[in-house]
C-alpha cells in the first residue's frame, strides 16, 4: 500500500505539505496542490483516517441519529445531511433511535464512543435523557426538527433547526374554513413531539382566525404513522357529527386517514375535504392530488450540518434555533377546482400552484 511518504516523494513536496492538501489544513499553492493530487491518483493512495484521527482528535465523522428514516419526509433530511457532510469533507454515521427515549440514549452513546465530531438528532417524545447525556458528556450536537421547549432545563444549550409548524397549519385550517367548512376535524401528531405541538396550535389559530369554537372531540391524536392515522381517522368519522374536512398531521397519517375513508366508502373532496401536513413526491398522482404544506426537507438536513458545522468552529458561541419556512401547495383534495394548466396548452409539465390561495 503506498504511503504519504511515498506521495510526498512521487509529488517532489514534503509529507507535511501533502498533509496540508488533505486536510486543508493550511493553504497550498495551486500548482503544488495539483502535483500532490496528481500523485495520489497516480499511485492509488488512500488516506488512512484512523491514523489521521489519532493526530488531530478529529475523525472528520458526523453522527446521524433520526427515527422512521422509511419516511420519506426524514429520508429526505438524510439526502441533504449527507450532500452537505460530504461537501464539507464529513462522513456519516447513521443511527435510528426507534423514537424509543431508552434507545435514543444508547445509540446516542454508540455514535459517541465511535467519536463523531459532532451528532444531529431529531430527539424523541420524551427526551430528558438523551439531553442529559449530550450535556454531561458536552458533546456537540444540533437538535432537528423536534426542538426543546425553550423553557425547558438546559434547552438554551442547544442549536436547534427546524421547520414552521403554526402559522402553515393555521393556513390550512383558514383555507378550508373559507371553503364554508365548519367541522374541520384534526388528525394529530405522537404527543409529546414539539412538531405535533406546534401543529395543533396552528390548528387552533386557524379555527379562532375563522371564527370557530375548537371541539375536543374534533381533535384525534395519532401516532405520527400511518396505522394511528387510520384508528384516528376512524374515531373522527365514527363521532354523531362527523367533520365535513379533516386536516393531517404528517404524510404518514394522510395515508392512514386515506385508508380508513376508502373503507367508509367515502370520497374526497366529495363526501370529505382534506388538507395535509407535508407534501411528498407522489402527493400530485393521487386521485384527488393533495393539497398540502411542503417543508424544505433536504434543506433542513443541510441547514443542521452548517449549524453544526459552525458549532465546531466556535464551541463558545451562544446557541440559536432555525426555523425554515414551509410552502402551501394548493392542489384539489381540499375541494378546489384543479387550476393548473390543461396539458394541451400549456408547454412545460403540469405544476401545482405553489403559494396560492383561493
Ligand atoms: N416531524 C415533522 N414532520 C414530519 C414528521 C415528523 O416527525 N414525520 C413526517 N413528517
Amino acid at each position: 500500500m503506498p504511503t504519504m511518504a511515498d506521495v510526498a516523494r512521487s509529488a517532489g513536496v514534503s509529507v507535511a505539505t501533502v498533509s496540508h492538501v488533505l486536510n486543508g489544513t493550511r493553504p497550498v499553492l495551486p500548482h503544488t496542490r495539483q502535483a500532490v493530487l496528481d500523485a495520489i491518483d497516480e499511485l492509488g493512495y488512500t488516506p488512512n483516517t484512523l491514523a489521521r484521527s489519532l493526530v488531530t482528535s478529529r475523525t472528520r465523522s458526523i453522527g446521524l441519529a433520526v427515527s422512521a428514516i422509511s419516511n420519506p419526509y426524514f429520508t429526505e433530511i438524510l439526502q441533504g445531511v449527507e450532500a452537505a457532510a460530504l461537501e464539507h469533507g464529513y462522513g456519516l454515521l447513521i443511527a435510528d433511535p426507534h423514537d424509543d427515549p431508552g434507545h435514543e440514549r444508547k445509540v446516542v452513546q454508540l455514535l459517541h464512543e465511535r467519536r463523531v465530531d459532532g451528532m444531529i438528532v431529531a430527539p424523541s417524545a420524551d427526551p430528558g435523557a438523551l439531553v442529559a447525556y449530550l450535556r454531561r458528556h458536552d458533546v456537540p450536537a444540533v437538535l432537528l426538527d423536534r426542538v426543546l421547549d425553550d423553557r425547558a432545563e438546559g434547552a438554551q444549550r442547544f442549536d436547534q433547526v427546524c421547520a414552521e409548524g403554526t402559522e402553515p397549519m393555521t393556513r390550512l385550517v383558514t383555507h378550508l374554513a373559507g371553503r364554508g367548512h365548519r367541522r374541520i376535524g384534526l388528525v394529530a401528531g405522537r404527543p409529546g413531539l414539539s412538531t405535533t405541538g406546534e401543529r395543533i396550535t396552528g390548528y387552533r389559530h386557524g379555527l379562532a382566525a375563522a371564527g370557530l369554537p375548537f371541539e375536543e372531540r374534533l381533535l384525534v391524536h395519532g401516532d405520527s404513522e400511518s396505522a394511528g392515522g387510520e384508528r384516528a381517522t376512524a374515531a373522527l368519522m365514527s363521532l354523531a357529527a362527523p367533520p365535513t374536512a379533516l386536516v393531517t398531521g404528517n404524510n404518514a397519517m394522510t395515508i392512514g386517514a386515506l385508508r380508513a375513508l376508502r373503507e367508509r366508502g367515502l370520497t374526497v373532496p366529495g363526501d370529505i375535504a382534506l388538507a395535509c401536513f407535508d407534501d411528498f413526491a407522489w402527493a400530485d398522482l393521487f386521485s384527488p392530488r393533495l393539497t398540502a404544506i411542503a417543508q424544505p426537507s433536504k434543506e433542513l438536513g443541510a441547514t443542521a450540518v452548517r449549524v453544526l458545522l459552525e458549532r465546531l468552529d466556535a464551541p463558545d458561541r451562544p446557541a440559536r434555533t432555525v426555523r425554515l419556512p414551509c410552502t402551501f401547495v394548493h392542489r384539489t383534495s381540499c375541494g378546489c377546482p384543479d387550476r393548473s394548466p390543461r396539458p394541451d396548452a400549456s408547454e412545460g409539465p403540469q405544476r401545482p400552484e405553489r403559494g396560492a390561495d383561493s
